[in-house]
């Protein structure tokens, strides 16, 4: 008997991840058979235990925080996303036993905000909050879609000096001081990528931010994304969103990658807001 294909997530703590269930759903939709599970990989064992996953059938793995990084310098080679974004959220074992990094983090968000959200994003102005993984990734996929500005402002104003140079692109991307944002004008577009609400630190941003028709989105769900929409809201953006449609799509183009068939995701979606709504009561 053939051996189920074994699909795994790691992160460090990996307990919440709602990338199991994701993966399940996608599973009964398109009647693909796999196992999926979150393993815990503490950044000091993260290579150990990969290896040991992809060494006992191990197909594919998603990485979490905060191995994102990692997993990039483990792989043997790597996409052209990932090469740009120099981390990985996504593991390959391809037929030649060799492992591949990729990331979805940048397309996932951009079709979440597109195609379920309808945001126009060629010719926008953007706001981008934060220099990390999460910022670097989102950063070359509004790049990719055309956006005409994109404003970087970050807590180090150095990192996000950095990451203007990588995107090399002076004619669309420029950096604002995080204290200077309030000159900076209004935004089609404000997309908080730090981990302030995660740490549940408050961001100070100005109301001015916004024009009328703005659209605002938190990268992160859950509680940490909650003190984003509600500033958001009150600031007067149209509509302000986390990111767990953002998840949604970065888990289905992992699957497709694996499966080679793209699951919808507005079903999984609604099972994941209700797994958030009960993680937060
Ligand atoms: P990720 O991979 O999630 O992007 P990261 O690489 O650690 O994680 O980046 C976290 C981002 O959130 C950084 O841009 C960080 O700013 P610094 O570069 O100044 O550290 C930002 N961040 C974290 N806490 C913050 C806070 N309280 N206020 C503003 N920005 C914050």
């Amino acid at each position: 008997m053939l051996a189920v294909p074994r699909y795994a997530v790691f992160g460090h703590p990996v307990g919440h991840s709602l990338s199991p269930r994701l993966h399940a759903a996608f599973a009964v939709q398109t009647g693909v058979a796999l196992e999926y599970t979150a393993i815990d990989a503490p950044p000091e064992r993260f290579a150990e235990i990969v290896h040991a996953h992809f060494n006992s059938d191990g197909r594919g793995a998603n990485v979490t925080l905060p191995d994102k990084r990692l997993a990039f310098e483990l792989a043997d080679t790597h996409t052209r996303v990932a090469q740009r974004v120099g981390v990985a959220n996504v593991l390959t074992r391809l037929p030649d036993g060799r492992i591949e990094a990729h990331n979805t983090d940048g397309t996932g968000l951009v079709r979440d905000l597109r195609e379920r959200h309808c945001v126009a994003l060629r010719g926008a102005r953007v706001l981008l909050l934060g220099a990390g993984g999460a910022a670097q990734a989102t950063a070359w996929a509004l790049l990719d879609e055309g956006v005409d500005e994109l404003v970087i402002a970050n807590r180090t104003t150095a990192r996000a000096l950095a990451l203007s140079d990588a995107l090399a692109q002076p004619r669309h991307v420029c950096v604002s001081e995080w204290n200077a944002l309030g000159r900076s004008g209004s935004f089609d577009l404000i997309l908080n990528a730090t981990s302030a609400g995660v740490r549940g630190d408050a961001l100070p941003l100005p109301s001015s931010l916004f024009r009328a028709g703005s659209f605002a989105c938190d990268l992160a769900y859950g509680a940490a994304a909650l003190p984003f929409i509600a500033w958001a809201r009150e600031a007067g953006a149209r509509m302000a969103i986390d990111g767990l449609g953002m998840l949604a799509e970065t888990a289905a183009d992992s699957f497709e990658r694996w499966h080679g068939v793209r699951p919808g995701t507005d079903a999984a979606l609604h099972v994941l807001r209700e797994a958030a709504d009960q993680a937060r009561k």
